[in-house]
């Protein structure tokens, strides 16, 4: 409901000079310019500086701190970052009254936009200001930033939506505060989106589940246009996690070259639409139509003799339901064809899936944690420590859904890619595997891990989405007898990072946000 609040009288302003003025418990910078009185919020959206001790010219009034430049009809920041929140005026017989109340739906979507604005910018200071102010008001900003994932890439839903679903696990699990987790993510966004417009969506292909194989074709064949019409096309009460299983999740499997890179999007997303509802569900699946139709290409990738031929073993075996195989383990860290055949003696024995893909998940770690840092300082080597956080990452995709053919072909692969992985590991006697896990690593070692590793303002080995995405899955991974093994892995993929970059950025939003004016 409108509540108008006197300000006092126009003739008691002086003219062109910003004055100060407290009213309702909030602070007004309030400019007379002739017979008119424009009201902005007295903190700047910058850093809380006192835009009424700033300058004014031509309509404009500059915040005296670094300069941001406001238009006073508006509000609207034309140099700097996001917006002054400006207040409706009214003036009755020389009388200047005030609305201070908010108008929250208009406040939200000015927000939502200036966030999408910040990370198009490249303004990761100022996208997590804006996160910050837009859940004050009560509404999500994941959903502009899954949003901006998924429709301004030319690539699709990529490491900016798995950051975005990583870091708000890693906020869920108390290990990131929202601050953070926000700085995290507009990071990644950022780097993805940075100058892109949004793409033009095709017309939907009105169709159903049944409809699978057609998609699958329109993949293969590279059609994306038609792809994503055909996901726009399915009716609006088919369930997210349906057409996941139905459509995805097998396209994927069928196209493991990318080293599960797919299969952690899909599962990112699947977790999104879970949380976020019809909000982003046409968003998440145009960003995963596109970002599938470019993931077919296989020709330039590893030959993997031994993997192709044990996917195409496995296809013959029925998934078992043991849960134990004692003589896995050692098999899966052998090289590529040991790894492979130990992989499809033990489906043919009987172990199921989630078993396959337990032992495969913590032999990833090990490789992880033995991974020479050598491999990463040679001159010329395109090889870093994400050689081996793509399996770990791999392995907890693969484990939110260990059942079916699917899984067994998802384990498959991932054996092929852990026996690989064994030309990285440093000579035992030369380079010790995990140095930082010489005592017992406790769950409070592997937060301060995955926070650390999640926050460090460089990724030499990765993008800000992939460490998201690492840090988050070691936290996955870890059962009590993985915790140690996940936290020295963790600690061997992010150690080349110094810290603080992205902490500093969420501790001032913070206080920007939620703190004091600076001269109260
Ligand atoms: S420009 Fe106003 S506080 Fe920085």
């Amino acid at each position: 409901m409108r509540k108008l609040v006197s300000l006092g009288l126009v003739r008691d302003f002086p003219q062109g000079a910003p004055q100060l003025v407290r009213a309702e418990g909030r602070r007004l910078a309030c400019v007379r310019r002739g017979d008119r009185v424009d009201v902005l919020d007295d903190r700047c959206p910058h850093e809380g500086h006192a835009l009424s001790m700033g300058t004014l010219r031509d309509g404009v009034l500059t915040c005296p701190w670094h300069n941001w430049k406001f238009d006073l009809s508006s509000g609207r920041c034309l140099f700097g970052g996001e917006s002054a929140r400006r207040f409706p005026v009214e003036i009755v017989a020389d009388e200047v009254f005030v609305d201070p109340t908010l108008d929250e739906a208009e406040a939200r979507l000015r927000r939502e936009e200036d966030l999408v604005r910040a990370v198009s910018d490249g303004s990761v200071d100022g996208a997590v200001r804006e996160a910050l102010r837009l859940a004050r008001l009560g509404g999500d900003p994941a959903v502009p930033l899954v949003r901006a994932a998924c429709m301004r890439t030319p690539y699709g839903a990529a490491d900016a939506l798995v950051a975005i679903e990583a870091s708000l696990a890693l906020c869920d699990a108390g290990i990131l505060d929202d601050a953070e987790s926000y700085a995290v993510i507009a990071q990644a966004v950022s780097d993805d989106v940075r100058g892109r417009p949004e793409r033009a969506l095709p017309a939907a292909l009105p169709g159903s589940l049944a409809d699978r194989d057609a998609f699958l074709d329109d993949l293969l064949e590279e059609r994306r246009h038609d792809a994503v019409g055909r996901a726009l096309g399915l009716a609006r009460d088919v369930p997210f996690d349906a057409i996941v299983r139905e459509w995805l999740v097998p396209f994927a499997s069928i196209k493991l070259w990318d080293r599960g890179a797919t299969l952690r999007r899909i599962r990112a997303a699947e977790a999104l639409a879970a949380r976020l509802g019809d909000a982003v569900r046409d968003e998440l699946l145009v960003g995963l139509a596109t970002s599938l139709g470019w993931a077919v290409a296989e020709s330039d990738l590893p030959a993997w003799r031994a993997t192709r031929a044990g996917l195409h073993e496995m296809a013959r075996v029925a998934p078992g339901d043991a849960d134990h195989d004692p003589h896995l383990s050692a098999a899966l860290r052998g090289k590529e064809d040991e790894a492979v055949g130990a992989a499809l003696a033990s489906a043919r024995a009987g172990a199921s899936p989630r078993a396959l893909l337990e032992e495969l998940a913590t032999a990833a770690l090990e490789r992880l944690a033995s991974y020479d840092l050598a491999c990463s300082d040679r001159e010329g080597s395109a090889v870093t420590a994400f050689e081996p956080a793509r399996a770990v990452i791999f392995a907890a995709a693969a484990l939110r859904a260990p059942t079916g053919r699917v899984a067994l072909a998802q384990a498959v692969m991932l054996a092929g890619l852990v026996g690989r992985l064994g030309r990285y590991a440093a000579p035992s006697s030369a380079t010790p595997a995990a140095p930082q896990a010489s005592a017992p690593a406790s769950p409070g070692d592997l937060a301060l891990a995955a926070r650390e590793g999640a926050l460090s303002p460089r990724c030499s080995w990765s993008s800000r989405g992939r460490t998201a995405a690492l840090a988050a899955a070691c936290v996955e991974l870890a059962t009590p007898e993985r915790a140690e093994l996940a936290c020295a892995a963790l600690r061997r993929a992010t150690m080349l990072d110094t810290g603080g970059g992205l902490a500093r950025i969420a501790g001032t939003a913070r206080y920007v946000v939620d703190g004091r004016d600076v001269d109260d």
